[in-house]
């Protein structure tokens, strides 16, 4: 029997239960959760409900299951270092080490990197930890980007024309992040359209798996504040339809490059899931950023497509065997939208933020996937959180379809419930191709 530990609490990390519970291997998972995921402790033999920092109560929930190996999901407990403290207690993980997860938890430590070691992506940048420079940085930049330099959930990047007009604001920008954070990334802002490439990497080999589309936009019509990400698709000719075939060889290039430069870096290998924020331009692909972890929608568009066996794949990251085994994904069309509280995602001032918890009856979604994220459940049922709630995917032949198998399904859950509708639409997506059009002249 093959004991998987996997830390987190979401619907990324239900589906990465789900596709370990596919393995045909003999399989026992232990899953700590800061919050109960009842779709994950449905798969679970035992859980452990913890925050991510007690790192003792974690290994010692790890030791006492005697488990194999460890799946880190997000991004807070690998910033906590649970990979080094589970190495120490002689556990692998997938996923990487804390001075690894940098390629995250440190915007300026992936964008030096990608200077030092001359590997194409990077914009115009700067690092300040005080204003001084900062205008006249500025000055010189066509487009402004602004985000503080750590974790922010995908919530913290300031781009001019979506969250700011003018340079004054940029500003005024900087200085609110540099009353919270040690230091603000000053960025030139990339005109294009974005593609999320999630690689799996021993350390030496980096496999991709197929791009997908994120959308972080609160509201159709990319309206609204930035949330986690409302949903996402992918294709099956595994490109995005806006996507030349050597715009994905080329994010999965520098993807392996920047593998090989933190090995050089650090002496370390890097182990897990490196998913690149690409953009395509006018000049071709460059770098938004690196997540040190699986995409939260995107891991629910392509784990449920994986063919081979993920603890096998896993067992590989560990062992830097990667490069012995194919990784095969069906060729399917992916769309998951999020339902979320109406109040999710608006501003603390807005009087329908937040939202109190609220029942939800999910029935009749049969053929579709729902993978939990924050939802509570209870003796009397389903209740939704403050945050998103149900991930629904469609997978079918093609993209039509497949949206219309994720709406059908939404449509029959009842609730105080929200979600994109035009996400997977074809008229959402001739969008982007005609953006990309203009983009590329
Ligand atoms: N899709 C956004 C994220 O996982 O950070």
């Amino acid at each position: 029997m093959i004991k998987v530990l996997l830390i987190g609490n979401g619907a990324r990390e239900h589906v990465i239960a789900e596709t370990v519970k596919r393995s045909a291997h003999n399989t026992a998972l232990f899953a700590c959760m800061k919050a109960n995921n009842p779709g994950i402790a449905s798969l679970s033999d035992d859980v452990l409900i913890e925050s991510y920092d007690n790192m003792e109560k974690i290994g010692k929930f790890a030791r006492e299951n005697s488990v194999d190996f460890a799946i880190i999901g997000p991004e807070d407990p690998l910033n906590n270092g649970i990979v080094d403290f589970l190495k120490n207690e002689g556990i692998p993980s997938v996923g990487p080490t804390k001075s690894l997860a940098r390629l995250e938890t440190s915007k300026a430590f992936t964008r030096n990197l990608l200077e030092k070691y001359d590997i194409p992506g990077n914009p115009s940048f700067r690092t300040f930890s005080s204003l001084e420079g900062i205008e006249e940085f500025i000055g010189g930049l066509e487009g402004v980007v602004v985000k503080p330099d750590g974790l922010t959930g995908g919530k913290g990047v300031m781009v001019q024309g979506d969250h700011f007009q003018t340079k004054d604001e940029a500003i005024e920008h900087c200085e609110k992040i540099l009353e919270k954070h040690s230091s603000v990334m000053v960025e030139e802002k990339f005109e294009g359209e974005e593609f999320s490439l999630q690689c799996l990497c021993d350390g030496i080999t980096v496999v991709a798996t197929p791009p997908v589309q994120d959308h972080k936009r609160r509201f159709v019509d990319d309206k609204g504040p930035n949330t986690g990400g409302m949903g996402s698709y992918s294709l099956e000719d595994h490109s995005l339809p806006f996507l030349k075939r050597e715009d994905v060889a080329e994010g999965l290039a520098i993807t392996r490059r920047v593998a090989e430069a933190i090995h050089q870096e650090t002496g370390e290998y890097y182990k897990g899931v490196m998913y690149g924020g690409f953009i395509v331009t006018r000049d071709g692909v460059r770098l938004l950023e690196y997540n040190a972890r699986f995409g939260d929608p995107e891991a629910m568009n392509i784990l449920p497509l994986l063919k081979t066996d993920f603890v096998d794949i896993c067992r590989a990251i560990i062992n830097g065997t990667l490069k012995d085994i194919d990784i095969e994904f069906e060729k399917k069309a992916t769309v998951c939208k999020y339902i979320v509280p109406r109040g999710y995602g608006l501003p603390a001032d807005h009087p329908d933020a937040g939202s109190t918890s609220s029942k939800i009856e999910v029935s009749n979604t049969k053929g579709v996937k729902l993978y939990y994220s924050s939802v509570d459940k209870r003796e009397d049922g389903l209740y939704m959180t403050t945050s998103r709630a149900i991930g629904v995917v469609g997978i079918a032949d093609n993209l039509d379809r497949a949206e219309q198998m994720a709406e059908g399904a939404i449509s029959s859950i009842k609730g105080s419930i929200d979600h994109r509708p035009d996400i997977g639409t074809k008229a959402l997506i001739d969008k982007r191709i005609q953006h990309m059009k203009e983009v590329r002249g």
